[in-house]
């Protein structure tokens, strides 16, 4: 039997976990953010996609906490018009769990969980020192979406940092060499592991 459900007869969480069980596989920004006072904050999003190539912008949702307050990430980004995406590698998930636990503005997921941090290229948020790719964002726009509202960042990538050994010999990016590990629905997660290659049909 075919199920349609209404989104505007179900209730806000509903629609949540729909939209977030079936809208899969979703990958992981990894984002480091510094407040105005210093404070270094480190958390998971996965409503991330790519929006633009030219300049390349990508896009983030991030939702209010439960009082109403943005999330640090989003003040941060905010404030000070700069952050750093990170992929999510297999070997990452636990640190990146541990991450998403909502602490006070004032303390650091990174001294907190013991995350090792290096300066960033061009912008001053630092970078995870174990992720081996790395999107230095200058804050492109910011727009509250929807009810709740959804503080909408999309993010201009000034600098692609690359750990060695991912490009191959013609500069493209090796995706044999990386291990991503991508959100499902609830707490269940997916790694990309069988790739098979698909080729467009040529235009005539
Ligand atoms: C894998 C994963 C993905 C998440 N995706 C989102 C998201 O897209 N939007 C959001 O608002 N929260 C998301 N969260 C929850 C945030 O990580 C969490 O609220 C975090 O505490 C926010 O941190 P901040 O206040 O330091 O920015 C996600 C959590 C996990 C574990």
């Amino acid at each position: 039997m075919t199920e349609v459900l209404l989104p505007s007869e179900l209730s806000p969480s509903r629609n949540y976990f729909l939209l977030t069980s079936l809208l899969v596989p979703r990958p992981i920004a990894w984002v480091s953010t510094r407040s105005a006072a210093g404070v270094v904050n480190v958390a998971p999003f996965s409503f991330y996609g790519g929006i633009s190539g030219n300049p390349p912008i990508l896009g983030l949702g991030i939702g209010r906490r439960a009082d109403g307050r943005p999330k640090d990430t989003a003040r941060n980004a905010i404030e000070t018009g700069e952050f750093v995406v990170h992929l999510v590698e297999e070997d990452q998930v636990e640190a990146m769990v541990g991450c998403s636990a909502e602490l006070e503005p004032e303390v650091s997921e990174a001294e907190a969980l013991g995350l090792v941090l290096e300066d960033s290229r061009l912008v001053q948020p630092p970078s995870l020192a174990r992720a081996r790719v790395r999107l230095e964002c200058r804050l492109h726009q910011h727009q509250e979406v929807g009810n709740g509202p959804v503080d909408f960042l999309m993010g201009e990538v000034v600098a692609f940092v690359l750990a060695e050994g991912l490009l191959d010999e013609a500069g493209r990016v090796d995706e044999e060499q990386l291990q991503p590990v991508s959100r499902l629905g609830g707490a269940w997660y997916a790694p990309v592991r069988d790739r098979f290659r698909a080729q467009r049909p040529t235009n005539k």
